[in-house]
């Protein structure tokens, strides 16, 4: 239960309540149909709440860009369906292209028809309800409700329910399903395989609609970008390309409400053709030279929580305090280690790194005679052949702007990878 998000929809009825009584109206309407259900949230919500429940509402512009695959899908769609709808912005910007009939009851009537919803609470699910109807209002249909009318009894599809289960109950039509599930960290069930422990909700919020989804039925989904770009989920990906046929998959930047990068994908159930569609790739991945072509690239071995007091005293590094773009020879810090350590001369890496950030792979050759334990924070890049040359020539890469561009569409969450260094071009 969100009681604290009652006071919105207590604005929202006063608000279909007034009509068009009210000198600002359609300004406030306005408001209420796109950004206030976020704000409001925000106000009234505590963040430990809406990060238990995943509760981040899409910005209406977001909405609109998943929405418009709506138009894309050439079967007619019987029914358009947000499986974890919040406040139902993306049900609103499905609305658009719906018809509006005179009245505000027959518009509904007819909308009630064709747009589903579930979300796990009730203040939510009647958000939707009433900002629907608002909606309604404002694109001209004429209120014809009486007072006490319920708003709910014309949306029978849209109530509180676990849209991963409720979705099942919708299969006697064609469905499209636009979808931003909840990005909350939680345990992997136990009959999903391809992954271990932890997992982001969102990856399993799709799969369990997948499988209780028909044929040809096509999903447009909202996802964080650890999804399409982190190694963990590379078992993940495959388990969707064995099962569904991708059509798009674009980055799409910050999802600012939640401050997470997302993509937009966009499949189709069809067991006959899984996979990727012609053109369609999870990254860019026509590259002839990699750094892997001549470079070992590994994790530092250090985690510095564990460390054993009686191992051996070597030279250490880690991010703080490295030249950026520069050199350190025969570093002074040291750790008590026994694990690997490296030979220099070879290239360090800071893998904590944001696509907001002018350079993503901030580097620094690291030369001298004795070998240095590494924090598991950086990457490192080993020349295969040896030789500071190779070291040198590597920083120019990973500084060059075509770099970033690379890794901004390759990877967009905060931790670059062993694979996507690997991966960086180095012609
Ligand atoms: C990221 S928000 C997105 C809301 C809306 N689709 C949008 O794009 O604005 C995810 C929503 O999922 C809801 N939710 C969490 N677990 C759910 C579940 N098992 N079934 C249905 N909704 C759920 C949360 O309450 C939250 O409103």
């Amino acid at each position: 239960m969100l009681k604290s998000y009652s006071p919105f929809l207590k604005h929202l009825q006063n608000l279909l309540a007034s009509q068009t009584e009210l000198p600002d109206f359609s300004k406030q309407v306005e408001s209420a149909v796109n950004g206030l259900a976020s704000s409001q949230l925000e106000n009234l919500v505590s963040r430990a709440q809406l990060k238990k429940s995943g509760a981040f509402f899409s910005s209406p512009e977001l909405s609109r860009r998943v929405a418009c695959e709506l138009k894309s899908n050439n079967r007619k769609t019987a029914l358009v369906v947000d499986p974890a709808c919040g406040a139902g912005n993306l049900l609103l910007a499905a609305a658009s292209d719906l018809a509006v009939a005179p009245t505000l009851s027959a518009t509904l009537k007819s909308w009630g028809t064709k747009l589903a919803g579930f979300d796990i609470h009730d203040e939510f699910v009647k958000a939707t309800h009433l900002r629907l109807a608002l909606y309604a209002c404002h694109r001209g249909a004429k209120f014809d409700l009486p007072l006490d009318s319920a708003i709910s009894d014309y949306f029978p599809n849209i109530k509180k329910a676990d849209g991963t289960v409720a979705i099942a109950s919708l299969q006697s039509k064609r469905c499209h399903i636009l979808l931003n599930p909840p990005y909350a960290v939680v345990k992997t069930p136990q009959n999903y395989n391809w992954i271990s422990g932890n997992v982001n909700q969102a990856a399993v919020f799709l799969v369990q609609c997948i499988e209780k989804l028909k044929p040809q039925s096509r999903i447009t989904a909202i996802l964080p970008d650890v999804l399409r770009s982190g190694t963990r989920y590379a078992k993940w990906r495959n388990q969707l390309e064995e099962i569904v046929s991708i059509k798009k998959i674009e980055s799409v930047g910050n999802f600012i409400t939640a401050d997470v990068d997302v993509f937009v994908i966009d499949l189709e159930i069809d067991n006959t053709k899984p996979g990727l569609a012609p053109g369609v790739t999870w990254w860019e991945d026509n590259i002839s030279q990699k750094i892997s072509d001549n470079f070992h690239v590994s994790v530092g071995a250090v985690v510095k929580h564990r460390i054993n007091k009686n191992d051996k005293i070597v030279p250490y590094i880690h991010a703080k305090g490295l030249p950026q773009w520069g050199e350190i020879t025969n570093p002074t810090e040291s750790v008590a280690f026994s694990g690997r350590i490296e030979s220099p001369p070879f290239v360090v890496i800071r893998r904590t790194s944001s696509p907001s950030d002018k350079k993503r792979a901030i580097a620094t050759i690291v030369t001298g005679k004795r070998k240095v334990a590494i924090d598991n924070h950086l990457l490192i890049c080993t020349p295969k052949a040896g030789g500071y040359a190779q070291c040198k020539k590597l920083i120019g890469i990973l500084k060059d702007d075509t770099t970033n561009l690379h890794l901004n569409n390759r990877i967009r969450c905060r931790h670059l990878t062993v694979g996507v260094v690997k991966d960086i071009p180095a012609p």
